[in-house]
């Protein structure tokens, strides 16, 4: 059994081909990391694996369980409070569950706020909290960490590589930044061309101890990227 089993044809928009074969699998547990240029089709291609990405050639095979994906961005309902958004999908156990997520997630103080009234990097927490209500088994998110300071990206990292220990989901991340994909992940997949196919697909360096070391991080990034960047 596998986590998750992707072979995607093409996908289109309008005619215009945005992805082309794409094919891997992740064990259950296992977390990639999915990386490459900004309009390369990071994010058309985590909704199609969701199931949110309208109509493609190919097949992607779920694992059992719920799949709950973030967004790149927060996508919180704004006339309701982070608790209020946490505990809005079937299932994800009510206002007090929803509050002690957002607990867990530094976020006690703000749980009654409007999205509008926190900071970016609250709101990606509180849409992080909102996935990790249903308890997934397979967890999407796009782009995390984009757009927050140092500080608020080293946070968000530590949180979410605390709850992927926590719960086991498999997990696959996108993130434009190399160095972010080996803190991360298992495993790199790269994306390029268009139409986007697999360009790489690398193990990381790194066991999941070791990639805790930013000085690590950065020497197996040297030895893996070579040219930077
Ligand atoms: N709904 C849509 N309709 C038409 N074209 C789209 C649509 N969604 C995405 N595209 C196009 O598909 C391509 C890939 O976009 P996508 O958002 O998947 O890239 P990305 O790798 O996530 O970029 P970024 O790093 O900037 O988030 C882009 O050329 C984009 O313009
Ligand atoms: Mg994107």
């Amino acid at each position: 059994m596998s986590g998750l089993s992707v072979a995607i044809r093409r996908k289109a928009f309008s005619g215009a081909g945005v992805l082309g074969e794409i094919v891997f699998t992740l064990a259950p547990g296992e977390r990639a990391a999915l990386i490459g240029p900004s309009g390369v089709g990071k994010s058309t291609l985590l909704s199609l694996i969701a199931g949110f990405g309208g109509e493609f050639d190919g097949r992607v095979g779920r694992p059992p369980g719920r799949v709950a994906m973030v967004f790149q961005t927060p996508r919180l309902l704004p006339w309701r409070t982070l608790a209020e958004n946490v505990a809005l999908p079937p299932g994800s156990g009510g206002m007090d569950r929803a509050r002690a997520l957002l607990a867990e997630m530094g976020l006690a103080d703000a749980a009654d706020l409007h999205p509008e009234r926190v900071s970016l990097g609250m709101q990606r927490r509180a849409a992080l909290a909102r996935a990790l209500a249903v308890e997934p088994s397979l967890l999407i998110l796009d782009e995390p960490l984009v757009s927050l300071d140092p500080e608020g990206a080293a946070a968000m990292r530590r949180l979410l590589v605390a709850v992927l220990d926590r719960t086991g989901a498999t997990a696959l991340i996108s993130t434009h930044d190399r160095r972010e994909a080996l803190a991360l992940a298992d495993r790199v997949l790269e994306l390029g061309g268009r139409p986007a196919r697999l360009t790489g697909d690398r193990p990381s360096p790194l066991d999941r101890k070791a990639r805790r070391d930013p000085e690590a991080v950065e020497a197996a990034h040297r030895r893996l990227f070579a040219e930077g960047g």
